[in-house]
């Protein structure tokens, strides 16, 4: 068992995180009677209900089940999940569990913070991806007219629950897109880099795995608590994304996290291009990218990707995109280019990774 303790600077928050075993026929079942006495609503997705409605019956706890998917993060899921709090009762001293991926917690963290102007929530994510990033730093979100996260909040959980039984039942692509977080926080930390490094050829050993499930948290719990409101440090956990994003919504097939790898290939040569940066080390964290891709970094449309990328909600001005970029071992720069720039510097950069 791992225990973190987090303290918003800034803020009077603060979330514990806890990595154990048989959270769901422990932790909460010893937690009952206090969840009960205040109210709780479990907030699952209807391929978690389906893997493990075992133990979440067991709970006697109401249950509110939401479409599996991302299609799903919606302002409808939303407000049926507020409905079904409301219908149960829920009061300011309740709890909202969220128990699934990144999409649950989103959505389940966002109902929260709106929900009586705000409720605890615990989390209990179940994803790979969830586990070392989602869960951690109280971001929460919708996706409205079309664009991700557009509606949202900042809403700090008060426990996080992570158990890397959970791991078990994930398909590979999910593993392969929570790897893809994983590899942007080793190229924010140095030791962690080096960790990754030596055990490259079983990254989806899920034994393995539940050990580096703690040590990311860890990199980003430093980061969330230093600034939680994202003001500055916290933009380097954007590392890939500006890139990552921009092909996501042009290669519908592709993961999340595998786009994030894509778009650090594409930034790290891009910061080798404008900035001063260590060659071996980018050329190291480029192999360890390719230990989990499984697709081909010079097929990507480039030029509706810089499209895409210019309409991004972090960008500085209109016709410039701003990367967070890794440089050297354990850091990394924020390089603002003009869109013509970018969208010349990714032209370039095809067929030749
Ligand atoms: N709040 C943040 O800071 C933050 C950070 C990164 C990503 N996100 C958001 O997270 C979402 C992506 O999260 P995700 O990748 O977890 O997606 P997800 O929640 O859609 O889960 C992926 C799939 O795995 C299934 N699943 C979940 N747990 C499982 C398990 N244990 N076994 C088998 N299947 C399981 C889900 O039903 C879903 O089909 C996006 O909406 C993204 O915007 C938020
Ligand atoms: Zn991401």
């Amino acid at each position: 068992m791992r225990t973190f303790h987090i303290k918003f600077r800034g803020m009077r928050q603060e979330s514990i995180i806890v990595c154990r075993k048989n959270v769901l026929s422990k932790q909460l079942k010893e937690e009952l009677p206090r969840l009960q006495a205040g109210g709780a609503l479990i907030f699952t997705d209807s391929n978690v209900f389906g893997l493990y409605q075992r133990q979440i019956k067991a709970l006697s706890l109401p249950v509110f089940v939401m479409p599996a998917g991302e299609e799903h993060k919606t302002e409808q899921t939303l407000f049926s999940l507020l409905s079904a709090m409301a219908e149960n009762h829920l009061r300011r001293s309740s709890t909202l569990i969220a128990l699934g991926g990144g999409v649950v917690g989103d959505v389940g963290g966002l109902a929260a913070s709106l929900y009586m102007r705000g409720i605890s929530c615990i989390q209990v994510p179940t994803t790979l991806l969830a586990q070392v990033d989602s869960s951690v730093g109280g971001k929460t979100a919708i996706d409205f007219c079309g664009v991700k996260n557009l509606i949202g909040a900042f809403h700090q959980p008060e426990l996080i629950y992570v158990d890397p039984a959970f791991l078990r039942t994930l398909p590979q692509r999910e593993l392969r897109c929570g790897l893809g977080e994983i590899v942007k926080h080793a190229a924010l930390n140095g030791s962690l880099f080096d960790r990754l490094l030596s055990c490259r050829d079983t990254l989806f050993d899920i034994d393995l795995l539940a050990e580096l499930v703690p040590e990311n948290i860890a990199v980003k719990a430093d980061i969330v608590q230093r600034d939680p409101m994202e003001r500055g440090l916290r933009r380097s956990l954007n590392l890939g994304h500006t890139t990552g994003h921009a092909i996501e919504l042009t290669q519908k097939s592709l993961s999340h996290g595998e786009c994030v790898l894509l778009g650090l290939l594409y930034e790290s040569r891009i910061a080798q291009a404008y900035l001063e940066t260590d060659g071996e080390y980018l050329g190291k964290l480029s192999a360890l990218i390719r230990t989990v891709l499984v697709c081909d970094p010079n097929e990507i449309d480039v030029e509706n990707a810089a499209r895409l990328a210019l309409l991004d909600k972090k960008n500085t001005a209109r016709d410039s995109v701003t990367l967070a970029v890794p440089v050297k071992k354990g850091e990394y720069a924020m390089l603002t280019l003009g869109s013509s720039a970018y969208e010349a510097a990714l032209r370039e950069l095809r067929g030749t990774l």
